[in-house]
């Protein structure tokens, strides 16, 4: 059996999400062969630290990420901080020559996930990035569909991706809302996902048009006497909406909000062709709606609704049976799975930051777009700070 030392750096959400991920992996993905062993995770506060440690079996934690990155059992690590720091661990991670499974939106801004590229690809380790939606059975399964030429040429592409988790504008302020350490709002922590899907399903996006909202611009501070300490500016947009154009001259449009009320985790996205149509919805993850049109029975109109089972990928890892649901985590799961089979095929897998620097162009033509009230071309980003 092989034997793989990881560190994870960042023990809040997605610091104990990667660590449960990396512990199913011997049960969900047995085929691996491989223990992974989890030696140290690292969180600014220490407590989190120790904690992380306890509650996932670390051998080790600490507060100074530079010293997990120097331990030399460790082969890979999980970048699980706020963006701001990022571009930081990463780069160092990558001239200690560890592999890197770097949480969205990877660079705090497109500069920076640029400036990480040019970093990992100048060391030659390898990296994958947390799009996870692109690990969903049905998600898969439609890219499936759409490769093998059932929705004929695609035409249009709709996503929107809709949480409410801001909506309370007496919902303290986190690093969420400030652009010096998120970067961009929901474009960086939303619209990354469904612009990935995007390029994933559809292929290269060309133009784009955008705007943007704020509509809650202070909140307040954190803390247990929060009437006391005032408010903060929120720094960074609530909604972001807009057209886009791709390369193979498909048509549609893109929304994301993090104030609406309603839905709860709508991340949707809709393909037609001109012979068939998907939609997928993560808050019916193990679902397609999917229809295909072969032209000759002009009655048979309207989509036929699947539900994932071990015939689609990645399904028969979790449940043997019919209708039995995979969740958020398990979408980690699989997510981890390839970064270690990548590391144990010494092959970079998709998405990593090169699919990562091309949401990232994406989004710089968007906030180009927002500010000129212009169309705008998706171009070179030029790495940098
Ligand atoms: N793929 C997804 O579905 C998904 C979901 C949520 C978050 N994310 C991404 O994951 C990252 C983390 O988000 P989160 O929700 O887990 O944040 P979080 O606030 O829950 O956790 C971040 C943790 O990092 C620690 N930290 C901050 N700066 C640090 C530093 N310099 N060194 C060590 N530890 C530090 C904090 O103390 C905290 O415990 C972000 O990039 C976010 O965009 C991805």
């Amino acid at each position: 059996m092989n034997s793989l030392g990881v560190g994870v750096i960042g023990m809040g959400w997605m610091g104990h999400t990667h660590s449960r991920a990396y512990r199913q992996l011997r049960d969900r993905f047995p085929e691996l062969d491989t223990e992974v062993r989890l030696v140290c995770c690292a969180d600014a506060v220490a407590e989190r630290a120790r904690e992380g440690a306890a509650r996932h079996g670390f051998e080790g934690h600490t507060t100074d990420w530079p010293s997990l990155i120097e331990d030399h059992r460790i082969a890979a690590v999980s970048v699980t901080t706020p963006n701001d720091s990022h571009l930081a661990i990463v780069s160092a991670a990558a001239r200690a020559g560890k592999h890197i499974l770097c949480e969205k939106p990877v660079g705090r801004t497109p500069r920076e996930t640029v400036a990480i590229r040019r970093v990992v690809e100048e060391c030659g380790v390898l990296t994958l990035v947390g799009f996870n939606y692109r690990w969903a059975p049905m998600v898969q399964y439609a890219r499936q569909l759409i490769r093998a030429g059932y929705l004929g040429d695609i035409t249009h592409f709709r996503s929107r991706y809709f949480e409410g988790y801001a909506r309370n504008p007496e919902e303290p302020v986190s690093w969420r809302f400030d652009r010096s350490v998120s970067g961009t709002g929901v474009l960086n922590d939303m619209l990354s996902h469904t612009t990935d899907l995007g390029h994933f399903l559809v292929g290269p996006i060309k133009r784009v048009a955008a705007n943007r909202k704020t509509w809650i611009d202070s909140r307040p501070e954190a803390g247990e006497q929060v009437s006391r300490v005032g408010r903060r500016p929120v720094t960074n947009e609530d909604y972001v909406g807009g057209l886009v154009q791709f390369e193979n001259d498909a048509r549609g449009s893109f929304e994301a909000c993090r104030i609406i009320t309603g839905p709860q985790q709508e991340l949707k996205v809709e393909v037609n062709g001109t012979t068939g149509s998907i939609i997928w919805d993560f808050e019916r993850m193990n679902e397609l709606q999917v229809y295909v049109n072969p032209g000759r029975e002009p009655l048979r109109q309207g989509y036929t609704r699947l539900f994932s089972n071990p015939e689609y990928p990645f399904h028969g890892h979790f449940n043997p049976g019919q209708g039995t649901s995979l969740g958020y985590e398990d979408l980690k799961t699989i997510e981890a799975s390839r970064f270690v089979q990548s590391i144990l095929e010494g092959k970079q897998a998709t998405p990593g930051v090169r699919e990562a620097a091309e949401v990232a162009a994406v989004h710089a033509a968007v906030e180009r777009s927002w500010e000129s009230d212009q169309w705008q071309e998706v171009g070179r980003v030029e790495s940098g700070e």
